[in-house]
């Protein structure tokens, strides 16, 4: 494995060369995106604007249910497992740790930062864990109880694991069969019951979801190629767009059998590297990151359908999984409504660390919403047509204090416990990080 880590990044850099002299200005772009001219800075904290939370070891996506003011994430909980397998990182060492080694939904109190792992009733099968969603559930009153929708990397069954001539004779057989979760969890307690798993093969590499009801979901599938150079060449060339994001609409969420009770279309195809999604800012809106292009296309639904009404919100590094952020406190003393933005600040360099259980990412975490003082300030329609969004820098960090980035959330403090000023506790979760993390930050 050593040896031919070098030789990954030495291809990629060669690549960029090449890449440089036939494309000129997009490359600027992508390079900047990947980090290469940067280093990092991290935000100085006081000690009390830091907390580390407990029991929250590689978790990549992370939401906030405001009615239940809980947050959700799924985390891979033993630090070994993502370094043997992980099918988001074209890591298919070992699939024999997901029978060992399995992942959790875990809850995270935003008051007190406790994580809390759900144990699973009606559920034995290994858990990988990446995207999730979580919605209200719709018979009960809200913040009662949520559905919650789980992207599982569970390896494929037909791939002939044993030897390298069984491995020969599947060669073409992907070696993921990656499949969604769905699970129920009435707030307070400490279990999730499964309801359903979803199988199919427009799902081929998910990476996120975002579910718009209890039985009706959108989720990416973040590469084309599970691996191999044309799946470098996808990462680094944003014109490659080929990916896309399929819509699932339950049709019976008792079904047993994971491929059957379903709808399963395309809802957006020729997306590039379609990574992170999330709802927006109204019932017709979804997001999804163009994640190495560092673009948020903000996108428009009609029925399963979704159509990018504009992809001017941008970011100067890869961008993740995007949750929207709605102030609670908004008046007076502004509008912070946003886009939280997270993504590594040097992505150009995890080839060679996403391997390496010592090595780490630095990170950045951005606020983008329209221009203060723009024509379209504080008018989001405005400020769709237009170029005038700003995409500012909250929190960065060398990979210290949280080793890669995958989702932040920000949970808003009241000013008036803050003398006024307007500040917000950003969760953060890595996807390669020991620990979550929660830090205070000024909007
Ligand atoms: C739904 O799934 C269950 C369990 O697999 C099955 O018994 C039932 O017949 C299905 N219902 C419909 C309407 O297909």
């Amino acid at each position: 494995m050593a040896s031919t880590v070098p030789m990954k990044t030495i291809a990629i850099a060669a690549l960029f060369v090449v890449l440089s002299y036939v494309v000129g200005p997009p490359v600027q772009r992508t390079l900047t995106v990947f980090g290469y001219w940067r280093q990092p800075v991290p935000t100085p904290l006081a000690d009390e604007d830091l907390v580390v939370i407990d029991d929250t070891t590689n978790c990549e996506d992370l939401h906030f249910h405001a009615a239940s003011n809980t947050l959700f994430t799924a985390c891979e909980d033993h630090l070994e497992t993502r370094f043997a397998w992980f099918p988001p990182l074209s890591l298919f060492d070992d699939p024999a740790i997901v029978a060992k080694n399995r992942g959790s939904i875990h809850t995270i109190d935003p008051k007190t930062f406790k994580s809390t792992r759900l144990a699973f009733t009606n559920f034995d099968d290994p858990f990988v864990t990446h995207g999730i969603d979580v919605v209200s559930d719709p018979d009960r009153p809200d913040g009662e109880a949520v559905y919650v929708f789980a992207v599982n990397h569970l390896p494929n069954p037909d791939f002939l694991w044993d030897g390298a001539a069984a491995a020969a004779a599947t060669a073409g057989v992907p070696k993921a069969r990656s499949r969604i979760e769905v699970f129920h969890h009435v707030v307070g307690t400490k279990m999730a019951q499964h309801v359903r798993s979803i199988a199919h093969p427009l799902i081929r590499t998910p990476n996120d979801i975002a579910a718009v009801s209890h039985d009706a979901f959108y989720v990416t599938n973040d590469h084309y190629y599970r691996g191999g150079a044309l799946r470098q060449v996808e990462d680094i060339v944003a014109a490659a767009r080929w990916t896309d994001v399929v819509h699932v609409r339950i049709k019976n969420s008792t079904s047993r059998t994971a491929t059957e009770g379903f709808d399963i279309s395309v809802a957006l195809p020729n997306v590039h590297n379609s990574n992170g999604i999330s709802r927006g800012r109204s019932a017709d809106e979804i997001v999804v990151s163009s994640c190495t292009s560092g673009v948020l296309n903000i996108c428009q639904r009609s029925a399963s359908r979704l159509k990018i009404v504009h992809s001017s919100v941008k970011a100067d590094f890869v961008i993740d999984n995007p949750n929207y952020f709605a102030d609670p406190y908004a008046g007076d003393g502004g509008d912070f409504s946003g886009f939280v933005l997270p993504g590594l600040s040097h992505a150009i360099d995890l080839g060679k660390t996403h391997t390496d259980p010592l090595a780490s990412e630095s990170i950045m975490v951005a606020l983008a919403r329209p221009l203060p003082g723009g024509e379209g300030a504080g008018q989001w329609e405005t400020a769709n047509t237009t170029d005038k969004w700003e995409t500012r820098l909250l929190f960065e960090d060398d990979g210290s204090r949280i080793r890669s980035v995958s989702a932040a959330v920000l949970v808003a403090i009241d000013p008036r416990h803050e003398g006024g000023a307007r500040k917000a506790w950003a969760f953060v979760t890595g996807f390669l990080s020991k620990n979550a993390i929660a830090v205070k930050i000024n909007l």
